[in-house]
């Protein structure tokens, strides 16, 4: 299952039942191990109030419960500073305490809390925990009790949060890999067929597609000023300087923050764009799958764009001189992609000429192979 916490999607990751038998198994042996002595159960607040509660029922023996909080998490990275300790109100010298923690991951609150038992004349100090996270840890301290070992992955649910959302949910859900999505440059020259191709495939795999063709020219329509400016250079063939069009791009990206992944058509369309793409995904936290290409000659381009251009009222698609002017653009500058891309070993071509189905079928196949490999 799949649920959305402020701008972030969570899968279901361990689910109650094995919560509860986590917990049977910590209770049985706590218990064991520390026999007759009535221990003090230490939770550590606001993550460990689910934890503490049902561990308790469970617990086989008397026992004392009390918590203490730290201010610590916030957001999705562990703070490294550390605040204060408050809320212990009772005497544990000579007491037999367990730290029952929610969640272990870098190990500096549990260490700051540690310390701070210690200098208070416990006699037997242990620590356990209900998730504990191997990889992050980074501390030298021995846990005693781990519930279920989790790879280091930003989970919610049973007392966890983000941003203050999902500590009520019974299960615990893992962060949605944002590397999941699927974000491909269609890439060909003009008339190739990105945009016919876009539609059939922002539909089949749920993508966002975003042509700057199309943004330029609904903004000629409505004559803005990004409209007015594009218009010049767009009229003769020649590409919209890049400051322009990496703004535009940019702020289309951003008005679609839940999509499942993008389909850029026409961008980037020079180094500087796809340079300029790269960092901004990287910025997000994302990335691109897969730089598809439709390959197809000038000759049955130029005979497409020649007979949209009857009725589309590009002033592009209008003469033959403009189509072999954006030609030139696209060999000049955006050809160089081709080899930005294989060096990345994210270029792929298929054969664009054919019917509009068997094009979709042969660019499906591509993407399907992206996807497993994600
Ligand atoms: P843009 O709108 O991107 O135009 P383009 O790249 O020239 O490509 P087209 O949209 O003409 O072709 P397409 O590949 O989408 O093919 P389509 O599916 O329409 O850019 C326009 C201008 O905006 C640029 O020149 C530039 O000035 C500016 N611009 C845009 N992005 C920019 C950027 N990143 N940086 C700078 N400037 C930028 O198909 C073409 C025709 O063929 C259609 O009539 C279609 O029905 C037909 N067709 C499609 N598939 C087939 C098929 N399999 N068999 C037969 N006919 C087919
Ligand atoms: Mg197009």
């Amino acid at each position: 299952m799949k649920i959305k916490l402020h701008d972030k999607y969570f899968t279901s990751f361990i689910s109650a039942r094995e919560i509860d038998a986590a917990l049977d198994e910590m209770a049985v042996k706590i218990a064991a191990d520390i026999g007759d002595v009535v221990p003090v159960f230490i939770g550590v607040l606001n993550g460990s109030f689910m934890v503490v509660s049902d561990f308790v029922k469970k617990y086989p023996k008397p026992c004392e419960v009390s918590f203490v909080k730290l201010a610590s998490y916030e957001g999705v990275e562990s703070t490294e500073d550390i605040q204060r300790l408050i809320g212990l109100n009772e005497n544990v010298v000579g007491r037999t305490v367990v730290i029952l923690e929610d969640i272990i991951d870098t190990g500096n609150t549990l260490e700051c809390i540690y310390d701070i038992f210690n200098n208070k004349g416990v006699k037997d100090l242990r620590i356990a925990t209900l998730f504990h996270k191997k990889e992050a840890f980074r501390k030298d301290l021995k846990i005693d009790y781990i519930g279920i070992e989790i790879p280091n992955k930003f989970i919610v649910g049973y007392g966890l949060d983000y941003n203050g959302l999902g500590r009520d949910l019974p299960e615990v859900y893992q962060i949605k890999n944002t590397q999941r999505m699927t974000n491909i440059v269609l890439f060909g020259k003009p008339g190739a067929g990105k945009g016919t191709q876009a539609e059939f495939l922002k539909t089949k795999y749920n993508l966002v597609h975003i042509s700057t063709g199309d943004v330029f020219r609904f903004n000629m329509k409505n004559d803005t000023e990004l409209g007015k400016l594009a218009k010049s250079f767009i009229d003769e063939g020649q590409l919209v300087p890049d400051s322009v069009t990496i703004d535009m791009l940019q702020a289309e990206v951003e008005k679609n923050t839940d999509a499942n992944g993008f389909i850029f058509d026409g961008f980037p369309r020079t180094t500087a764009q796809a340079e300029a793409l790269d960092a901004f995904l990287d910025s997000k936290n994302m990335e691109l799958s897969g730089t598809v290409a439709l390959e197809a000659n000038d000759e049955i381009l130029i005979e497409r764009l020649l007979e949209r251009g009857k009725i589309s009222g590009r002033a592009d698609d209008q003469d033959e001189a403009k189509i072999r002017n954006r030609f030139e653009e696209y060999n000049e500058k955006t050809a160089p992609l081709i080899d930005f891309y294989s060096t990345q070993e994210k270029f792929y071509s298929v054969n664009g000429i054919g019917t509009i189905k068997d094009i979709t079928e042969r660019l499906s196949t591509v993407i399907d192979a992206l996807k497993v490999e994600a």
